[in-house]
């Protein structure tokens, strides 16, 4: 089976397309490297010692989809490609709304017109909005607070019409909670250049010296320690999820929606404890004021997956930890 793999360079993309080929699954992969490096690539085939195509463009480019089509025969897609920061989503709307949905618009024609018609999306646990209670359904009710999050909201509602339309589609829309950790080879990671808005990337920085401390937004939630909690899982589970969730829409066909998460919480001040502790290493924090938008607590009732696509995530907190370290030092050395 060969899988189409849009953004195959990026944090989640890169681990995917790991566990996909080591599955034996042959992949054809575009990314633009808007937000990821070209050494990627390299590190995806060092790791798993297999081969695979690879276009550099832009998944906006129709004409470019359907020479890649028209190239390769192509039995379902898995698309990441995407802008995924929320605040920038806030001063750049119009980029968010133009990247993300000119981009899966696009793919969706050309896959409609190759009759190619099986597709795993990347949405995310923000269609929750703030949660009425924990844990999370997939049949919660939905809203967003941020133009990044409506280019999610708005795609899933494109992939259920899509479905109701026409009957022969295959669609796992996907909803991510927090991605953390790295390969264990320390090859493949998350290292954005500029400084970190999420919690691991910034306290990576702080674990190498590149950052003199975190910022703990806000210690006053209703949560067990007062600081946020998120369901943070480990990107080579979630890469997992990706091969259970294609599995399923190669072999049936319909709509459906599934939660990625462990389904277990853990506050900012339990991730720092467990990173100092595994990795030996000091992470000096500030308690700050709370962060607009953020929540007190999101973590996924992960039952439906489990059902469905027989997903369970197997990594705990000391690996996810362990991994993200190892990796921001092996970067830190190249
Ligand atoms: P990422 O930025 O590391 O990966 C996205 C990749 O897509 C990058 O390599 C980027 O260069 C590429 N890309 C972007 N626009 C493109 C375009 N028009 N054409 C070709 N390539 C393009 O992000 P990620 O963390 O790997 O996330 C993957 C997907 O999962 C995204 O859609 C993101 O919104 C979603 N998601 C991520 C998280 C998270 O916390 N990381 C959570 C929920 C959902
Ligand atoms: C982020 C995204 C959200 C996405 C989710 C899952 C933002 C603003 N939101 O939110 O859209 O659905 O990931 O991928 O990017 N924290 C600190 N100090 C920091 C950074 C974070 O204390 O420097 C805290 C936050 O307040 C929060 C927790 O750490 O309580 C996790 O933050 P983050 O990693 O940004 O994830 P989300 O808030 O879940």
């Amino acid at each position: 089976m060969r899988i189409f793999v849009t953004g195959g360079a990026g944090y989640i993309g890169s681990h995917t397309c790991v566990e996909l080929l080591n599955n034996n699954y042959e992949i054809v992969v575009i990314d633009n490297f808007s937000n990821s490096k070209r050494d990627v690539i390299d590190k995806i085939k060092e790791i798993t010692k297999k081969d695979f195509v690879f276009y550099e463009g832009d998944v906006t480019d129709k004409a470019l989809l359907s020479k890649i089509f028209k190239e390769n025969k192509i039995d379902a897609v898995i698309h990441f490609a995407g802008f995924k920061a929320v605040g920038e989503s806030v001063s750049k709307p119009l980029m968010y709304y133009h990247n993300n949905l000119e981009s899966t618009i696009n793919l969706l024609e050309v896959m409609n017109e190759f009759d190619v018609k099986k597709i795993a999306f990347s949405s995310s646990a923000t269609v929750y909005g703030k949660p009425d209670s924990l844990p999370i359904k997939e049949d919660f009710k939905l809203s967003t607070t941020n133009p990044y999050g409506t280019t999610k909201l708005m795609i899933e509602m494109i992939l259920n019409d899509l479905y109701k339309s026409d009957n022969e589609w295959s669609i796992a829309i996907l909803r991510y909670f927090n991605p953390i950790g790295a390969h264990e080879s320390g090859l493949i990671g998350e290292n954005p250049n500029d400084i970190p808005n999420n919690l691991m990337p910034y306290i990576m920085k702080v674990a190498v010296g590149e950052l003199d401390h975190l910022n703990i937004f806000g210690n006053d939630y209703d949560t067990h320690d007062g600081t946020g909690v998120r369901d943070y899982i480990h990107v080579v589970d979630l890469a997992k999820g990706h091969i259970k969730a294609i599995e399923k829409v190669l072999k049936s066909t319909g709509c459906d929606t599934y939660n990625l998460g462990t389904g277990t919480g853990y506050s900012v001040l339990d991730i720092v404890k467990a990173f100092e502790s595994v990795n030996n290493v000091k992470i000096p924090y500030e308690i700050v004021g709370r962060r607009p938008g953020d929540i007190d607590a999101c973590y996924a009732d992960p039952t439906k997956s489990l059902k469905l696509l027989g997903f369970k995530a197997t990594k705990n907190l000391e690996d996810m930890c362990k991994d993200s370290y190892n990796f921001v030092r092996r970067s830190k050395h190249e």
